[in-house]
C-alpha cells in the first residue's frame, strides 16, 4: 500500500477534499490521509509515498522534515529546496530567459541592515541611485518583498515620496521595485503536475473573497489566442521553476500578458475564496496527481520534480566533473547508529571507535556534562577596514 499525505496549517477545506478524493478514487494500492509526524529522525524514512506540502513556508520545522522525506524517496510536492532557494526575483530573471513577459524590476537594498551586521558587511555595496529608479521605473510602481505571499508589504506608489515613505517603514526586507501594470484583464492561472492548467480571471482591486467573481474583458480570436499564449507562458514558468504545483498571475496591458506573480506553491485553493467550480478542478486535478506520483514513486529515490533551470545546470556540472578527479565516497554509517536505514556497509568500514566520546547533546531542560573543557574561540576580527567605509542603505 503506498500512502499519499497532506500536511497543512490554518486552511479548513482543501485538505479534506483531497484526501476524500484520492481515497474515493480507490486505486488499488493507494490511500491518502493527514500527514503524522511523531519523531523525525535524520535519514530515516517517512512511510508517505508522497506529500503535499501546504505549508512549509511557514513552519521552518516542517521544511526540514520535508527535506529529509523527500532524500528518503518520498515524492514531496512542492520540491522542498528548490523552494527554500527559490524567491520573486530570481523568478522574473529566469522569466526574461525563459521569454516570458515581467514588469520591469529593480532589487532594492534593505531599508535597515540585517541582524548583527555593521557598515564593513556593506563595503561592497554602493549607495543607490533612487533617481536613477525613478527614471527606469516611472510611476505608479509597486514596491514588495523579494521573498513574500498574502500581500503582506506590498506598496503601490505614484511618486518619490510615496516611494521613500514605503521603503522606510520595510526594515530589514529586502523589496522589488517594480513598474505597475496598467491592466485591461487579469488572471491567475492554476499548474499542476507541469501540465495542467486552469486560467481563472481575477479582479484583485476586489475584497479578498471576492476577487474571483470576475469576467474575462477581451473576447473573440484575440481572447483565445491571450488564452493560448497564457497557457503556453504557465507551462514555461512552471516547468522552468520545477512546481508541481502552483498559481502563476499574468495582468495583461495592450494584449500582452505580464508575468507578475509565479513562485505560489503552497496557493489559495479555499471554496469560500477561489469558489466552487474552480475548487473541484483543483480537487480533482491534485488527486490526480498525487496518484499518478504514487505510482511511479520509487522507495529510497530522488522522486522530487526540479525544473528545467536546474537540470540543465546539473547536466553542466555533471559534464564538467567527469573529467575531474572528484570522487564519491562511500557513505559511512558510524554516527548513524539510532536504528536508521543504514546504507549498506562499505567492504571495509571502520568499526567505530568505542572510546571517541561524543558531545552531549541536552535533551530540554537537562544540562550536559562536558566531555572536556570546551575551548573557547574568539570571532576573527574582520578584514582591514577600509579607509571610507560606505553607507549600506539606500539612499534618498
Ligand atoms: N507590477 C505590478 N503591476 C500591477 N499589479 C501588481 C504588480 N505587482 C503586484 N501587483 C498587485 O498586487 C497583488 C499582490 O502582489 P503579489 O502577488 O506579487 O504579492 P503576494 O504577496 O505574492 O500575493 P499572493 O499571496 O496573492 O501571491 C497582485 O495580485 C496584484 O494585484
Ligand atoms: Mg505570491
Amino acid at each position: 500500500m503506498k500512502k499519499i499525505g497532506i500536511l497543512f496549517g490554518q486552511e479548513n477545506t482543501f485538505p479534506q477534499a483531497f484526501v476524500d478524493r484520492v481515497n474515493q478514487k480507490a486505486v488499488d494500492g493507494i490511500t491518502a490521509e493527514f500527514v503524522r509526524i511523531e519523531e523525525v529522525e535524520q535519514a530515516v524514512a517517512t512511510d508517505y509515498a508522497v506529500i503535499i506540502d501546504r505549508i512549509s513556508q511557514d513552519v521552518p520545522f516542517y521544511r526540514a522534515y520535508l527535506k529529509n522525506a523527500a532524500l528518503t524517496g518520498t515524492a514531496v510536492i512542492n520540491n522542498p529546496f528548490w523552494w527554500s532557494a527559490d524567491e520573486k526575483f530570481f523568478n522574473n530573471a529566469l522569466a526574461v530567459q525563459l521569454g516570458v513577459p515581467v514588469p520591469k524590476t529593480l532589487l532594492l537594498p534593505s531599508k535597515a541592515r540585517p541582524d548583527d551586521t555593521s557598515e564593513n558587511s556593506f563595503r561592497n555595496l554602493a549607495m543607490f541611485d533612487w533617481h536613477k529608479a525613478f527614471e527606469k521605473i516611472g510611476f505608479p510602481a509597486f514596491m514588495k518583498p523579494h521573498a513574500g505571499g498574502g500581500w503582506k508589504s506590498v506598496y503601490k506608489v505614484d511618486n518619490p515620496d510615496e516611494a521613500w515613505r514605503a521603503y522606510d517603514e520595510t526594515g530589514q526586507l529586502v523589496m522589488l521595485y517594480q513598474e505597475a501594470v496598467d491592466f485591461t484583464d487579469y488572471f491567475r492561472c492554476y499548474c499542476l503536475g507541469g501540465k495542467d492548467v486552469l486560467i481563472m480571471p481575477y479582479e484583485p482591486r476586489n475584497a479578498p473573497h471576492q476577487r474571483y467573481q470576475t469576467e474575462m474583458k477581451t473576447q473573440g480570436e484575440e481572447g483565445e489566442k491571450l488564452l493560448a499564449t497564457i497557457k503556453d507562458y504557465v507551462l514555461r514558468l512552471c516547468q522552468g521553476l520545477g512546481y508541481d504545483f502552483n498559481t502563476v498571475e499574468f495582468a495583461v496591458r495592450d494584449g500582452i500578458p505580464i508575468a507578475i506573480d509565479f513562485g505560489n506553491p503552497a496557493p489559495d485553493a479555499d471554496i469560500n475564496s477561489v469558489g466552487p467550480e474552480n475548487f473541484e478542478w483543483v480537487v480533482e486535478h491534485a488527486a490526480n496527481l498525487a496518484i499518478e506520483r504514487a505510482q511511479a514513486q520509487q522507495p529510497g529515490r530522488d522522486n522530487l520534480t526540479w525544473g528545467t533551470f536546474v537540470q540543465k545546470s546539473a547536466g553542466q556540472t555533471a559534464i564538467a566533473s567527469s573529467d575531474g578527479a572528484v570522487e564519491v565516497g562511500t557513505p559511512v554509517h558510524e554516527t548513524n547508529d539510532l536504528g536508521a536505514n543504514p546504507p549498506a556497509p562499505a567492504k571495509k568500514a571502520a568499526a567505530p571507535k568505542k572510546s571517541a566520546a561524543p558531545t552531549p547533546v541536552a535533551p530540554e531542560g537537562e544540562t550536559p556534562k562536558p566531555a572536556a573543557k570546551a575551548k573557547v574561540t574568539k570571532a576573527a576580527p574582520a578584514a582591514d577596514a577600509p579607509a571610507k567605509p560606505k553607507k549600506p542603505a539606500a539612499k534618498k
